[in-house]
């Protein structure tokens, strides 16, 4: 049986699909936090392999779909897969947008996660695949956590338009935080398979994403220059050791995501996004420190 949530919510009552009209253009898609370039690259890394990521995770969730016996928990279900498809979607336009500049780099990622996604769909159990999609939420929670507390390092001063697709997609990471885990307690419960399944996505997400970056920073001439270098170890140590922290609370026993309090600046996005559909779309990166999301004044 599904938890409730720490604020009393089902997902159902939590979630909506939300289609920000955003817009990239070339200049904005590389470097698009001018003050952080190396941050730039392991998120622009990482957004090359949700066209194939997402698509696989809905596709996993959808051969579940009859296995499940709760309406509740198939009306979960569904919204998932529509906000998926709705992030996957925006991201290959960001995506498109950073090929237009770099395409034999981001081809290259493109080919190799194409091919992963395939094979993990075609050739492992439905078991693991659920198990590698609740991991890669487990994670994806941790991960919107960790840019919403550190967002005025990560994001202050940066283009507006991929600032807010990247909150956009946590936001809603979190809002959904408790799908995954519900449909494979549901399918399958195994807490042996669900920790294979956090170590192998974690680990393959990771890895990609590495590589990715420094695909990337190769294309530019960053990856060889040392101060480059040392601002990508600086970040990355940064943004890990926030993560490890909180990795450690999904391998406490007894662990449902609902038991993790949303952050109050994800609760004052989802009233921003309430108040008006376009806001979230366009939000002030210089006001990041402030308590409430603040959008661009027109
Ligand atoms: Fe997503
Ligand atoms: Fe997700």
């Amino acid at each position: 049986m599904a938890v409730t949530d720490v604020a009393g919510a089902t997902e159902a009552e939590r979630m909506i699909v939300r289609r920000p009209p955003f817009s990239f253009t070339q200049e904005s898609a590389v470097f698009w936090n001018a003050k952080r370039p190396e941050f730039s690259q392991i998120v622009n890394a990482a957004s090359l392999a949700m066209p194939y990521l997402e698509p696989y995770l809905i596709k996993t969730m959808r051969e579940a779909r009859p296995l499940i016996s709760d309406p509740k928990l198939v009306r979960d279900l569904d919204l998932y897969c529509a906000q998926e498809s709705s992030h996957y979607r925006q991201h290959r336009r960001f995506n498109d947008a950073l090929k237009a500049e770099l395409p034999e780099a981001v081809t290259a990622s493109e080919e190799i996660l194409a091919a992963d996604y395939e094979w993990l769909g075609k050739n492992r159990s439905l078991r693991f695949n659920l198990a590698y999609a609740e991991g890669f939420e487990s994670m994806a929670l941790a991960i919107g956590h960790m840019l919403i507390r550190d967002r005025v390092y990560l994001f202050g001063g940066s283009n507006s338009e991929v600032a807010s697709l990247i909150l956009w997609h946590f936001a809603e990471e979190i809002e959904h935080k408790a799908v995954t885990y519900d449909v494979f307690a549901h399918v399958s419960g195994s807490v042996f398979w669900r920790l294979v399944g956090l170590f192998y996505a974690t680990g393959h997400i990771f890895w990609r994403t590495r590589a990715g970056y420094q695909r990337l920073l190769k294309a530019e001439g960053l990856w060889r220059n040392w101060r480059s270098r040392l601002a990508l170890g600086r970040v990355l140590i940064r943004v890990l050791s926030i993560l490890a922290a909180r990795f450690v609370l999904i391998l406490v026993p007894g662990y449902h995501p609902n038991k993790i309090a949303d952050p109050a600046w994800m609760t004052k996005w989802v009233a921003l996004h309430q108040a008006d559909d376009k806001a979230t779309a366009r939000l002030d990166t210089n006001r990041l420190h402030e308590a409430d999301p603040v959008p661009l004044s027109a």
